[in-house]
């Protein structure tokens, strides 16, 4: 059976494009810096994200953990969000990696830290004390909705950042569909930040690879860093060549991603059972809760839901998350709002 596959924009193929530009791309040793289709897309990444320099690593998870080493030393602390990838889903990473300690924010609604609590949670100085590093912010921010973060918000929050002596990392997974959303560029929404990853591998569509940018001295150290962490690949322009794809192509038609979660939303949201998050979407993810009337949990609606040819992902046992991405067309769409319906009614 073909599937609509709704669990996660992560799920998307290269496009035919991608495959062909794979198949020719020009490659060298990346390590010795030689290859020039690793190259171009880093120059391309920088230039894009309004930063001196970026580099191609492999995943977002990755990408977060170089940025954290670059900016802390062990026992240094970083403040994060209580429902940020980073905190939640990475494994750890920081600490069991790097010695840092999170020091976790609670998350507001709108997926923002509210800056009096990133106030309060920057550490005096103080012997007994660790020391606060980094404050990073997510946009958009996954768990509270696929919620962008403006800009404005993000220059408050790195004004407060650089007048405590801290930096601002923004974990961008999502952030060309933040800047879809709002229509503004992605170079204004992350001006503030001192350094930023984003993924080329969701919603943009490639198979692989996550970009970090900062400033050139920034990027030196992490490319230092990617090699220590066994990130350093070879004749990688075979990836690259898709990421380019996916910056020059891919960024400009997300737009169609947020129209039809819209669209979908709006469907489900007529289905009796589903009680779709006020205000979603506000980008490409659907968040829905069950009714407590309903006899089924999240996990059997979902099976029932493959069987009708619609894999959707079960965060817990009333609530889904429903992702909308380029393989995701009109009719798959219509789909997926028939298959919940049949479900549940
Ligand atoms: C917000 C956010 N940050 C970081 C990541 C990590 O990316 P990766 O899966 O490439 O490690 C994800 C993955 O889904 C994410 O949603």
């Amino acid at each position: 059976m073909e599937y609509v596959d709704l669990r996660s924009d992560t799920v998307t193929k290269p496009t035919p494009e991608m495959r062909e530009a794979m198949a020719e791309a020009e490659v060298g040793d990346d390590v010795y810096g030689d290859d020039p289709t690793v190259n171009r897309l880093e120059e391309i990444a920088a230039e894009m994200l309004g930063k001196q320099s970026a580099l191609f690593v492999p995943s977002g998870t990755m990408g977060n953990l170089i940025a954290l080493l670059v900016h802390c030393q062990r026992g240094d602390e970083v403040i994060v969000g209580n429902k940020s990838h980073i905190y939640l889903n990475e494994a750890g990473g920081m600490s069991a990696l790097g010695g840092i300690q999170p020091c976790p924010v609670q998350n507001q609604s709108d997926g923002t830290l509210a800056p009096n609590d990133i106030l309060e949670s920057i550490r005096s100085e103080d012997v007994h004390h660790p020391i606060t590093k980094l404050i990073c912010l997510e946009n958009t921010q996954n768990i509270c909705g696929g919620v962008p973060l403006t800009s404005d918000y993000t220059r408050q929050v790195g004004d407060l950042a650089h007048s405590n002596n801290l930096s601002l990392h923004i974990d961008g997974a999502r952030i060309f569909n933040s800047a879809a959303a709002q229509d503004v560029s992605v170079k204004e929404l992350v001006e503030p930040a001192d350094s930023v990853m984003f993924c080329l591998s969701k919603g943009l569509a490639s198979p692989i690879g996550s970009m970090v940018v900062g400033t050139s001295k920034f990027i030196a150290r992490a490319r230092h860093i990617r090699k220590m962490l066994g990130g350093g690949m070879r004749q990688v322009g075979v990836v690259a060549a898709a990421g380019i794809i996916s910056l020059e192509k891919m960024t400009k038609r997300l737009g169609e991603d947020h129209a039809r979660a819209k669209k979908m939303a709006d469907g489900l949201r007529q289905i009796r059972g589903l009680i779709v998050d006020a205000g979603s979407p506000s980008t490409n993810m659907v968040y829905i809760n069950i009714s407590e009337d309903v006899q089924m949990n999240a996990g059997q609606i979902s099976e029932r839901i493959k069987k009708l040819g619609v894999l959707v992902d079960a965060e817990n046992t009333h609530r889904f998350r429903l992702v909308t991405h380029y393989i995701v067309d009109d009719d798959a769409v219509e789909k997926a709002i028939t298959a919940f319906g049949e479900v549940l009614n």
